[in-house]
This record gives C-alpha cells, sequence and structure tokens, in this order.
C-alpha cells in the first residue's frame, strides 16, 4: 500500500507519517518512508541524532549520483540530454537508512521544480525512483511530502492507494484541506482522509468538523499528545514514546477504520 502524508507545514505530516511507520512496521509489515520535503526532517523525527543527520544528503542534492545516473554534470549546461529513465533500483539499499528489520527512510529531497530551481536532472532520478518505490508489490510506501499531490503531478500521484491530509482545527486550516484533498482526487487517488491533528477541545473540534466536512469528506481527530510535546522538547525520537499513548492510540483507530485489511497489534 503506499501512502501520502500530505498537509501544510508544521501541521504535523511527520509527526504522524513516523508514527505510522512505528505502528505498521511493528505489525510486521515491511515499511519504507521517503521524506520529500525540501526541508528534510523525518530521519531526526525516526531516531537519526541531529548531529548524524544532518550529514544525511537528499537525493535531489546528490550530485555524484544524479550525474552516475543521468549522464549530467551540474552546472555543464545539461542540455535536453540527459537519461529519463536512470537506474533506481538499488537505491533503497544503497542510500537509505535502516532502523529496523520492518522499517527503513530514503531521504528523497523535493520534488517541486518551483522550489529547486530547474535541477531537472535531480528531479528526474527522484521521479524515476519514486515511481519504482510506487509501483513496488510487497512494501507499504509512507511518503512524508510538502504541501499536497499536485507536487508529484500527473504520472507519479495516481499510484497512491490513499492520501492522509494532515489538518488543523482550524476553519482556515479545514479549507486548505479540503482544496488538498480535491486536487489529490483530481488527480485520481481515490481514497482520500483529513486526519484533524493537535485536537485539545474534542467537543470544540468535532462540532467545527461537522460542519465544515460533515458527510461530505471523511475524517478522523487525533488528539493533542503531551508526550509527542515532551520528547520533542527533550530531541528524543517519537520512538520513545509509550505506545499506550495518545497518538498512538487514535493513530491505531485510524488504521482500523481506514486501511481494515491492515492487521495492527
Ligand atoms: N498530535 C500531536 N500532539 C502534540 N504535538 C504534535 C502533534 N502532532 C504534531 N505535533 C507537533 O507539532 C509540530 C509540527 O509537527 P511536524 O510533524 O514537524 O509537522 P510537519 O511535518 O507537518 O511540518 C512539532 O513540534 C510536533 O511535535
Ligand atoms: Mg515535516
Amino acid at each position: 500500500m503506499k501512502v501520502l502524508v500530505a498537509g501544510k507545514g508544521g501541521t504535523g505530516k511527520t509527526t504522524i507519517a513516523a508514527t505510522l511507520a512505528y505502528i505498521l512496521s511493528e505489525s510486521g509489515y515491511k515499511v519504507l518512508v521517503l521524506d520529500t520535503d525540501s526541508i528534510p526532517n523525518t530521519a531526526v523525527t525516526l531516531g537519526v541524532p541531529i548531529e548524524e543527520a544532518v550529514k544525511i544528503i537528499p537525493l535531489t542534492m546528490n550530485e555524484k549520483l544524479v550525474e552516475e545516473r543521468t549522464g549530467a554534470k551540474p552546472g555543464e549546461g545539461w542540455g535536453l540530454f540527459f537519461a529519463l529513465n536512470p537506474k533506481v533500483d538499488d537505491i533503497a539499499v544503497k542510500y537509505g537508512i535502516r532502523f529496523s528489520e520492518n522499517l527503513g527512510l530514503v531521504v528523497v529531497g523535493s520534488i517541486d521544480a518551483s522550489k529547486q530551481g530547474c535541477l531537472c536532472p535531480a528531479i528526474a532520478l527522484a521521479r524515476q525512483f519514486l515511481r519504482h518505490m510506487l509501483t513496488a508489490k510487497e512494501e507499504i510506501v509512507l511518503v512524508d511530502s510538502e504541501a499536497g499531490a499536485e507536487v508529484f503531478g500527473r504520472g507519479l500521484a495516481e499510484y497512491f492507494d490513499l492520501m492522509f491530509c494532515i489538518s488543523e482545527p482550524t476553519l482556515k486550516s479545514l479549507d486548505i484541506s479540503i482544496k488538498l484533498v480535491r486536487m489529490a482526487e483530481e488527480l485520481s487517488i481515490k481514497q482520500n482522509v483529513i486526519l484533524v491533528n493537535k485536537v485539545r477541545d474534542e467537543d470544540l473540534a468535532k462540532r467545527l468538523c461537522n460542519k465544515i466536512l460533515g458527510e461530505k469528506y471523511r475524517w478522523h481527530l487525533i488528539h493533542y499528545d503531551e508526550n509527542v510535546e515532551r520528547a520533542d522538547y527533550e530531541g528524543k525520537p517519537l520512538r520513545d514514546i509509550s505506545r499506550e499513548s495518545t497518538i498512538f492510540k487514535d493513530l491505531k483507530t485510524v488504521i482500523r477504520s481506514e486501511t481494515p485489511w491492515l492487521r495492527v497489534r
């Protein structure tokens, strides 16, 4: 199953992607997380020490790899002639970080051409790698993205089985999420679920969501979790949080309701 975790910055995409990764990998599934944010911090959330994490070079920034695979040298005028179908099948193993037998991460970097300037060969390599992983049979792939499915565009977005759109319990944030869901639907992602995160006042959030999202959209509340906040303060990875804490319980409920074919412990 291929899952896109989308939403505006700061809503909790990385936190939720990492928690889902723990729940599913600890339930026996092979999980690969792909970080496509231009400010990649999934590695730290998954427990790579900051000193190590700053040394990770995202695929799109790895000039040597891009040159080796696409034949295009940065700064030399790439022209139109770089390999559009570069070899990518060994990238997850060679450039990935393994946290456990079932959990790995590849820091891809942003594939948003408008943000990257036109690093065309680098983006071509990253897109080819994403296509390879999104069409692979066995694994659960969780993509921690920046913004929404539009960054992936046609030819890639449609490989996602499910998008979790992370929102905050405010009118503005829900409005943005509705737009992201509509865009995802246009790009042929069929199952779109809004996760309204960091909920402190459940009654208020429920009333707001009933009014704005109602029955038209699939949505769930994810409560504010003091344990997440504390781990963040202390620079601890989410891995160390009790599996009985709110965020784990809430997300297990989401998985059981939205993807009942996945058996979670
Ligand atoms: N359910 C939650 N409870 C408490 N804090 C949360 C929760 N979800 C996210 N946060 C906090 O919100 C901030 C932004 O989360 P993050 O996952 O980095 O967002 P994004 O990846 O969307 O930018 C972080 O400080 C994170 O610890
Ligand atoms: Mg993030």
